[in-house]
This record gives C-alpha cells, structure tokens and sequence, in this order.
C-alpha cells in the first residue's frame, strides 16, 4: 500500500509550487497514476508527476481535495456557462432523477421538449438527433453528409478541433507543418485511408478555399468549420464565403458549435455572425457539465437517420443507448431558462470585456508583451503583437514563454490549462474579477523578477 509520504514524493509537489497537498490527495494521484494511463482522466498531461484531484464547485471557483481554491477559466472545458453548481441545474437533474435517469426507446418528455425548444433557435435546424458529445455530433454530421451527397471526403481548417474520432483527428496540432491539402494524423493508430478522406486548408483563406473545393468538388461531401476557431475569429466575409463556395460547388457546410452553441447568444454563432449552415454540430453548453450534444440541420439531410428507412439504400444509421438522456435534456431546459432571462447575454459578454480590459491593463504596465484577445465570453493571450488569423500565426508566437507564465498563474490560483483557449461564465463575480487582476500583477512581477 501507497504511503502518505511515498505519495507525495511521487506527487512532487515543488514543480508547479502548489500551496498545499493533502494526503488524501496525494494518495489520490498516486492511485491515479496506478490505475489510469497517465495518471488522468483525459489528455491533459500531469505536470512533473503532479495534478489536481477537483472535489467541488461553486459559480467561478472551485476546489480540490486539499482544500486549494482557484477561479475556474477552464469551467468543464467549456460546458459550465453558468458555472459549478448553479442551483437551477442541480434542482433539474435532481427532480429528473428522482423520476427516472434513463428509458432509450422511442421518446421521453424532456428530450422532446428540449428539441421542441432547441430548434426555433438553429437557425439551420430542420430536425435534430442528441448524442452524448461533440465527437459523436461531429462522427455522425460527417457521415450524414457523406450518405446525402454520395462522396467521401470532408475538408477542415488546420487547427481545428472536430473531436476524438478517427474522421476528426487530423491536422489540429501539426508538429510538422505540410502543404495544403495534405493530411497530418493528430495520433497514432487512424488507418491511413482514413487519414486521406481528410482535405485541410487554412482557416480564413478564402481563395486556398475556393481553389481546393473546385478541384476536389466531385469527391467533397462537407466543409467542416468551428465558426470561431479555438482562439481565432473569422475575418470579416469569411464564414460567408466558405457559405457561398460549399453552395456554388454541391458541398455540404457542417458548422461545429459545439464551443459556439447558445454560448453566443440563444442561436449560437449562426446568429452571431448570420451565416446559416448545413448542418451544425452541438456539446458542452446545451447539458451544462452533462453529457449532451446534437446533431441539428437541413430536414432533407437529418431525415435519412429516420429509423423507418431500415433496409432502405438511403438509410443513415445514427443511434445511442444514452442518447436524449433525460436527466441532460432537464438540465438542458434549466440551461435554456436561464440564458432565455432578458439580460443573460449582456451580462455575460461584459464580465468577458471587463475581464480582457483588466488583464490587458495589468499586462500593458508590466510590459508583458501579451496580447489579450477574444470577443464574448471566451478570451485568450499570446506573447505576440498581432491577433493570429489563423494556426500558423500561433506557432509563430512564444507558446514556451506563455506556457511558463500560464504555470505562474495557476501558482497564483487562476484555473487556465497552458496554451487553451479560456472561458467565462455567468457566475464569475466582481470579486472573482478583482482576484483574477490581484493574482495576474502578482504573476507579472514574479514572471519579471
Ligand atoms: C469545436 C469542438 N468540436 C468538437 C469537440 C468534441 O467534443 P467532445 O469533447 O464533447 O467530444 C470539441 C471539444 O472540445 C470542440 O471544441
């Protein structure tokens, strides 16, 4: 058995220099490390043999099992708009609960009202099936396109996250960079004539666009995009022209909103940026740190999942044993009510404003050298001069010296992963704010010492 001590020294606590760790959670990282590959649940990396096992949360912070508090800005990787714990969720979730947490076939009450309530707001959205997360809305958008257009290949924009799945896993983080449209594998273990049904192109690059869907329109199902790509806005016209070029050349544009959906405003980036899509793919905010996505688009397209096809050539089969799960779809109405209060947005986006202003302040009189951008509810920094356009924009900028400074303010208790985008959420008060400037200076004249 593990001792208290061994753990710690496994634990190593002195790398990232946190304030204090308990036995109990040393014990519990040491157990993780037995036990899961990595040490973790995900595919975030312990730092130096050290983690964080989280116990609970409350709006803008929360806390782990040694007691440490620290203002969340990775909030569920995105899926806690409305922070940890908002009692309206909680009170959903357990009222489901205690009716039923599962039944699979056919239909159950919350998830038909929760698609009755979604639609009117997706501006694409014909019809809508739920999945469990954004991997599978994205695995099964890509292969209704392909079934509705009868071609193979999907282009995406190098840099973006699509999800885990084989289809999606190409070009994201290239450590090597290639020439457009060829392919880089995100990882091990995808065939490689899966790796070739991938066309990549960089994101707000209008003619490399057009010039490769006109070459490849007889083999091109889809344009898959994240309308705000991981850190990077859309230029001015081009989602637009991504709109007209997939139109004027029979592809299909799948617009991912997984990030994106009811987080800016109730009709996602659609209504964000007036560009209606195909299809659209949704995560993260609908379930609110529940497993909920969907899958929302075109009738024409959506109705090939209609199980009444069985059998039949155009039949797109598109199934899950805990999709429409009710205890998600009542924590997707208490979403929706809640964002549905007048107000809702306008709180939110200006906490992100004050946050940015903050920050760029503090950076600014420490001559930092970061940028601090972002629009909404989601903001990100760079040791750069300039807003990058696109991936290859990031790589030019100090990602080592950031890294670095993002591990000082985690020392200072800011919850940030290094180098991912950050979020806000509804709940981050003005006291989380003041905290979040406190702990930023204190970062800066540590980092410049
Ligand atoms: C834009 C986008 N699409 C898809 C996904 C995959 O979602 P999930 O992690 O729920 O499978 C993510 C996850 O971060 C994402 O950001």
């Amino acid at each position: 058995m593990t001792t208290p001590k061994a753990a710690h020294d496994l634990c190593n606590t002195a790398v990232i220099g946190r304030h204090t760790m308990s036995d109990t959670e040393a014990l519990e990282i040491a157990s993780a490390r037995a036990n899961l590959p990595g040490g973790v649940l995900g595919g975030n990396a312990l730092a130096s043999g050290t983690g964080f096992v989280f116990s609970h949360g409350k709006g803008g912070r929360f806390w782990d099992t040694s007691g440490n508090n620290y203002i969340d800005y990775v909030l569920g990787s995105g899926t806690l708009m409305l922070g940890h714990a908002h009692p309206a969720i909680a009170a959903a979730i357990a009222e489901q609960a205690t009716r039923g947490t599962h039944f699979f076939a056919y239909l159950n009450a919350p998830a038909v009202h929760l698609a009755e309530r979604m639609i009117p707001y997706i501006p694409c959205a014909g019809r809508m099936r739920f999945t469990i997360s954004g991997s599978e809305s994205t695995l099964h958008a890509m292969r209704l396109a392909r079934a509705f257009t009868g071609k193979t290949k999907i282009l995406k924009f190098e840099g973006a996250y699509h999800g885990a799945h084989d289809y999606a896993q190409v070009s994201t983080s290239p450590k090597q960079l290639a020439n457009f449209p060829q392919p880089v594998p995100d990882t091990n273990g995808i065939p490689e004539v899966v790796r070739d049904l991938t066309l990549v192109a960089p994101y707000n690059d209008l003619d490399t666009l057009r010039a490769l869907v006109e070459a490849h329109r007889d083999e091109l199902a889809a344009v898959i995009i994240e309308p705000i790509q991981r850190i990077i806005h859309p230029l001015p016209g081009f989602l637009e022209g991504v709109r007209e070029i997939t139109a004027a050349n029979g592809v299909l544009m799948i617009m991912d909103e997984v990030v994106t959906g009811f987080r800016y405003g109730l009709k996602g980036a659609q209504g964000y940026f007036g560009v209606t899509p195909d299809l659209a793919t949704y995560g993260k905010v609908i379930g609110s740190g529940l497993p909920v996505g969907a899958v929302a688009g075109r009738a024409d397209i959506m109705d090939q999942a209609d199980p009444g096809k069985k059998g039949q050539a155009d039949y797109v089969y598109q199934n899950g044993t805990l999709q429409g799960h009710p205890l998600g779809a009542a924590a997707g109405h208490a979403m929706l009510n809640t964002v549905e209060q007048p107000g809702f947005y306008e709180h939110l986006f200006a906490t992100a404003d004050r946050l940015r202003d903050g920050l760029r302040t503090i950076f600014n009189r420490h001559g930092m050298g970061i940028t601090v951008f972002g629009e909404g509810p989601m903001w990100h920094m760079l040791f750069t001069d300039r807003v990058p356009r696109n991936f290859r924009d990031i790589t030019k900028s100090d990602t080592k010296r950031l890294a670095a400074f993002d591990a000082e303010l985690l020392r200072q208790g800011l919850f940030v992963l290094p180098g991912n985008r950050r979020f806000v959420s509804s709940e981050h008060t003005s006291d989380d704010l003041q905290a979040t400037f406190e702990a930023a200076d204190r970062a800066c004249r540590i980092f410049n010492a």
